[in-house]
């Protein structure tokens, strides 16, 4: 599935995480009509590009008309992101796929709606990537993987082959996973983290060191 390079788009939010993809859409080229942000002031212009006001303003578009992209980051124990991605899909508006032009992808990935790749990632053959799912800066996908939808892969992951991630994963910043491990559906990895085995399902992983 590709996103329809066409359409003009509407960036959901203003923070960090906004600015990044905001970046990734002008390097692309892309149109970008405006943020819509209830904390930022309408009128105000970030990174050249206006705030139409709350989200309200998204509706005097038509959902065929415009993309919108999904700008709220997505942090552990925070569900704003996914509740948004919801409530503008139920009134038929689809998500854009972000891709940073300097991501390295294989020609044979899978991609669904609403993906989001970073500047500097790297994606190998066979790899698929479920719905509205977060791959951050630097990481790094090899191949054969498979991600469900709305993962985030913080800035630095390495996953190694094979590797599977259940949907609603949070991989923190510089983990990595070696080949053919499974981490479960809603799982935490804290950042800094090595996984060499399988995860379950809705746990937290944090790897204690000795304090230096
Ligand atoms: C795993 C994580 C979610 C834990 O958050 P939390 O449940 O709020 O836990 P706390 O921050 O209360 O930390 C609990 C303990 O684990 C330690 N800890 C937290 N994260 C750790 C990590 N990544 N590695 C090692 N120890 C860690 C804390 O120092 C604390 O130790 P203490 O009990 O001795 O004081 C979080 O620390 C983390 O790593 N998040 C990843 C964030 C990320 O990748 N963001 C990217 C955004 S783009």
């Amino acid at each position: 599935l590709k996103s329809d390079f066409e359409k003009s788009l509407i960036v959901l939010g203003s923070s960090g995480h906004a600015k990044v993809l905001i970046e990734a859409l002008l390097v692309g080229e892309r149109k970008i009509i405006g943020i819509t942000d209830p904390a930022a002031e309408k009128g105000t212009i970030i990174m050249g590009v206006p705030v139409l006001g709350t989200d309200m303003e998204i509706e005097q578009f038509a959902s065929g008309e415009v993309e919108l992209v999904n700008g709220l980051g997505a942090l552990p124990y925070r569900k704003a992101r996914w509740t948004l991605a919801k409530r503008f899909r139920d009134k038929g508006y689809a998500f854009a796929q972000v891709i940073h032009p300097s991501a390295v992808i294989a020609g044979d990935v899978e991609f669904a709606e609403g993906v989001q790749i970073m500047a500097g990632v790297v994606i190998q053959p066979g790899v698929k990537i479920g719905r509205d799912s977060i791959i951050n800066t630097r990481s790094s996908i090899d191949h054969d993987c498979e991600i469900g939808n709305n993962c985030h892969l913080a800035p630095g992951v390495t996953l190694s082959g094979g590797v599977h991630v259940g949907e609603n994963a949070h991989i923190g910043t510089g983990t990595v996973v070696t080949h053919a491990v499974s981490v479960g559906s809603d799982t935490i990895i804290g950042a800094g983290s090595v996984i060499y085995r399988d995860v379950p399902e809705r746990v937290k992983i944090i790897q204690r060191r000795e304090e230096i």
